[in-house]
């Protein structure tokens, strides 16, 4: 068990800054009568290369493991994430596929989310998605899908097949991919010389910020920033011509990479890149920091957990999310300290939650009898969630946050 690993990126020595131990993977929810002696667990630690500052999982789990046929994570079920999407579908119409016949790639498009808008004004698009339970869903939207891991070989397949696209787009996807040499060599072979590569994930420096230590997960293998970024880029024939900081999923960046010398870099690249500097985002010291906080976040929140089960107090989770593996593990939450997790997504309920087993049951659970208590795993989507429920804090129920700390709103 080694705390340096080489980097996915540049190949230089990543250090170890902080290791969340024996963790499950995150979206494998299992059957109430599973043998639990067979469960999968890795060694979730996190590092920063001292060579190119990008900050990695130190361990990969093979990705056949995490998508596949009954990956049950779909990126429809928000409101508010649908309309990011729409949004966004709507702004690349006006600004990157205004040439004649416009061909848009997205990666890990999931149900179709993004794509539906683009498909529905007959925009040339293909999404790409390994996980054949999303994927499915977005081909029966009318969403031309491939069923297949986007890398080097698949990029000039599509090549061949559909010639050069426009934009090449993904979402929740790009920190996804260890092999992200394979990933940018096929960006680069299928983008047009006058095409854009945009993505949007989690950002370090939100993650940072606001101790959000859960975004780290067996999916989340890169966490970015502007500076990482722009030196992945670089050695891949690309270049980072634009940053956008969006308010999603607790934080994230959406890049644009260009082929090299095809665009200029606009001033948010440079003002994000100095103010990356100004907090020293990208040094061991601020990232050990970081872990200090992480370990008051596990000792607060299991000690109001704790005290809660002593008072007699009852308390739900909110959300079965992939986040929530890496708090209810590092955490040690169990059914005894939360009696289950509601959550809208089919295939969840009636299963239980990777690692700790607690039992996940619809939302009708939760407002059938309101608990005293609901620990708010889904706290990317509080707006949303605490405005569907806002019976529950008028019968007088308390959220529990645990980002940027433990709080009981
Ligand atoms: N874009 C959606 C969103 O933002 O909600 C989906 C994000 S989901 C967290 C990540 C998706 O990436 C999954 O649907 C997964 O199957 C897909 N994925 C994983 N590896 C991939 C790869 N190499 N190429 C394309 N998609 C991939
Ligand atoms: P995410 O944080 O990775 O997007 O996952 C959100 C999870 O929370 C997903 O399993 C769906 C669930 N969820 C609800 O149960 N109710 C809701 O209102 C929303 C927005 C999500
Ligand atoms: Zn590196």
């Amino acid at each position: 068990m080694s705390n340096k690993s080489p980097c996915r990126v540049c190949g230089g020595t990543v250090q170890e800054f902080f290791n969340f131990g024996r963790q499950p993977l995150s979206d494998a929810f299992l059957p109430q009568d599973a043998d639990f002696e067979q469960e999968f667990f890795f060694r979730l630690a996190v590092g920063l290369c001292a060579d190119c500052t990008m900050v990695q999982l130190m361990e990969e789990v093979p990705r056949d493991r995490m998508f596949h046929e009954t990956y049950p994570y779909f990126s429809s079920g928000s409101a508010f994430m649908r309309d990011h999407f729409e949004d966004l579908a709507k702004r690349l119409l006006a600004t990157e596929l205004t040439a004649e016949d416009p061909f848009i790639v997205e990666l890990g498009c999931n149900d179709g989310v993004m794509l539906k808008a683009l498909a529905e004004s007959g925009v040339r698009h293909l999404g790409v998605e390994p996980s054949g339970s999303v994927a499915d869903l977005a081909a029966a939207k009318g969403i031309r899908v491939r069923k297949s891991f986007f890398e080097d070989s698949t990029a000039k397949e599509i090549l061949a097949v559909d010639g050069p696209a426009d934009v090449i787009y993904a979402a929740n996807t790009l920190c996804h991919i260890p092999y992200m040499e394979s990933v940018l060599a096929g960006v680069r072979a299928l983008l047009k010389p006058t095409g854009v590569f945009v993505f949007e994930d989690p950002y370090l420096g939100d993650i940072v910020e606001r101790t959000s230590f859960d975004q780290i997960y067996d999916e989340h293998f890169f966490f970015f920033t502007a500076r990482s970024v722009q030196e992945m880029a670089a050695r891949n024939g690309l270049e980072l011509v634009d940053v956008e900081r969006i308010p999603v999923h607790g934080g994230e960046v959406r890049y644009t990479l260009a082929p090299a010398s095809q665009r200029n870099p606009s001033g948010a690249v440079a003002a994000l890149l100095a103010e990356e500097k100004e907090n020293k985002l990208a040094e061991i010291a601020t990232l050990h920091r970081f872990g200090e906080n992480v370990l008051k976040i596990r000792d607060d929140l299991t000690s109001l957990l704790r005290k809660l089960r002593t008072d007699g107090k009852t308390v739900v989770g909110y959300g079965a999310t992939a986040k929530s593996a890496t708090v209810a593990n590092l955490c040690g939450i169990g059914p005894d300290l939360v009696s289950f997790v509601c959550d809208t997504t089919p295939v969840k309920q009636g299963k239980l939650t990777p690692g700790t087993h607690i039992p996940v049951n619809p939302p009708s659970a939760f407002s059938d009898s309101y608990p005293d208590y609901a620990l708010l795993f889904a706290w990317n989507h509080a707006e949303e969630i605490m405005a569907k429920e806002a019976a529950f804090r008028d019968a007088g129920g308390k959220w529990i946050l645990y980002v940027p700390e433990v709080r009981v709103v």
